[in-house]
C-alpha cells in the first residue's frame, strides 16, 4: 500500500457514475461521458486498442516524445513533471528520462481516478526515477487541480488527446482552471489529434477486430456491475461517425431492438426504440490554430509544437503567462 493523497473516494466515484447516468439517461438524446469506460477490463481494452494497426494516435504522439523529449527538457528545465490522468505512464517515462538526463528532475506527480492503476505507477515511477520525489494523488483532473505538489517550474503533461474528450466548453473551463492552479512560467505540454481524412479517422475508432466495439458496450457492463442494471449488452451495435462540422468522432451504441432497461442504482427505468442511440464518447480533433487559440483564450503562451512525420498528431508545449 502505497501513500496516495485521495482527494477522490471510490465512494465520490459511484456517486459521480449516479449522477451522469441520471443525467445522461433521462436527457432526450443519451448520453453517458466516457470516463465510465476505464474500469480494469476497459483499461485492458483501452491498450489493446493502442496496438491496433488502425489506431494511430498512440504510436503518433510517442514518435513525437521520442524525437523531441530533449529539447522538451532543454526548453523547460522542469523540476517537476506532474501527468493528468496517469494511465500506464509509458509515454511520459520518454519526457522524464529527458529530465531525469538533464539534471533537473526532482518530483513527479500522478494525477488519476484509479486508485489502483496509481498504486501500481507509483511504485514504478519511485523504483525508476530515485532518489525524485514521486507523489501519487487519486482525483479527476477536471475537479482537483488545485494544491497540485511539486516544487517549480512544474511541466503538467496531458497526453493521449483525451482533452479532445472534453467538449468545447468543458475544455475552456479546464484549461482555466489548469492556468489558475499554475504560476506563470510554468509548463503545459499538451496531445491533441489531428483532423485528418474521415477513412483514417472511421477506422481508428471502428477496427476490423471490433476491439473498440467491445470498449464501447464495456460502459454497459460497468452500469450493470456497479448500478444492478440489466442492459443486454449484445443488443447494442458499436457505431462510430465522424462529424464534420463539429470536427469530431463520436462513438454510439445503437440498440438492435426495442427494450426497456432497469437501473436499480439509480432507481430508474429507461426505455430505448429500436435503432435508439446512446452517445458515449466525443473525440475531438483539432487544427493547430484551434489549439493556439484554446491556450491562449486560457492564459497560455504556445513555445513551441510538434507533430509527427505523417502530421496525424499534435504536441503543444505552453507556458502559463503572467496573470
Ligand atoms: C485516448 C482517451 C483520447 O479518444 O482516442 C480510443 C480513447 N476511444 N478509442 C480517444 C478511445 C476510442 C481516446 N483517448
Amino acid at each position: 500500500m502505497t501513500d496516495l493523497t485521495v482527494h477522490l473516494t471510490q465512494n465520490d466515484v459511484v456517486r459521480g457514475l449516479r449522477s451522469d447516468v441520471l443525467t445522461g439517461l433521462t436527457a432526450t438524446r443519451k448520453t453517458l461521458p466516457p470516463k465510465w469506460f476505464y474500469d480494469a477490463r476497459g483499461s485492458e481494452l483501452f491498450e489493446e486498442i493502442t496496438r491496433l494497426e488502425e489506431y494511430y494516435p498512440t504510436r503518433a504522439e510517442r514518435e513525437v516524445l521520442a524525437d523531441r523529449a530533449d529539447e522538451i527538457a532543454a526548453l523547460t528545465g522542469a523540476r517537476t513533471l506532474v501527468e493528468l490522468g496517469s494511465g500506464s505512464s509509458e509515454k511520459t517515462r520518454l519526457l522524464l528520462d529527458a529530465l531525469r538526463d538533464k539534471g533537473t528532475l526532482d518530483e513527479i506527480v500522478a494525477l488519476d481516478v484509479s486508485d489502483a492503476a496509481l498504486e501500481s505507477s507509483v511504485a514504478i515511477l519511485r523504483e525508476a526515477y530515485a532518489p525524485a520525489t514521486v507523489h501519487g494523488v487519486v482525483g479527476d483532473f477536471t475537479q482537483h487541480l488545485a494544491l497540485l505538489p511539486g516544487g517549480a517550474p512544474r511541466m503538467v503533461v496531458f497526453l493521449g488527446g483525451t482533452i479532445g474528450n472534453l467538449l468545447p466548453a468543458e475544455r475552456a473551463k479546464f484549461l482555466s482552471a489548469l492556468r489558475d492552479n499554475l504560476r506563470a512560467g510554468e509548463w503545459l505540454l499538451l496531445g491533441t489529434d489531428l483532423v485528418k481524412d474521415r477513412d483514417t479517422l472511421v477506422r481508428a475508432y471502428d477496427d476490423a477486430r471490433g476491439v473498440t466495439a467491445e470498449f464501447n458496450r464495456n460502459v454497459l457492463h460497468v452500469l450493470n456491475r456497479e448500478l444492478g442494471a440489466d442492459f443486454d449488452v449484445a443488443a447494442f451495435e458499436h457505431v462510430a461517425v465522424w462529424d464534420e462540422q463539429e470536427e469530431r468522432i463520436e462513438m454510439r451504441l445503437r440498440a438492435t431492438r426495442a427494450m426497456r432497461v432497469r437501473i436499480p442504482g439509480v432507481d430508474l427505468e429507461v426505455d430505448f426504440a429500436d435503432g435508439e442511440e446512446l452517445r458515449t464518447e466525443v473525440s475531438s480533433k483539432f487544427r493547430p490554430a484551434r489549439v493556439a487559440a484554446e491556450l491562449g483564450d486560457a492564459g497560455f503562451e504556445l513555445t513551441k509544437w510538434w507533430t509527427d512525420r505523417l502530421s496525424r498528431f499534435g504536441v503543444t508545449l505552453a507556458q502559463a503567462t503572467g496573470a
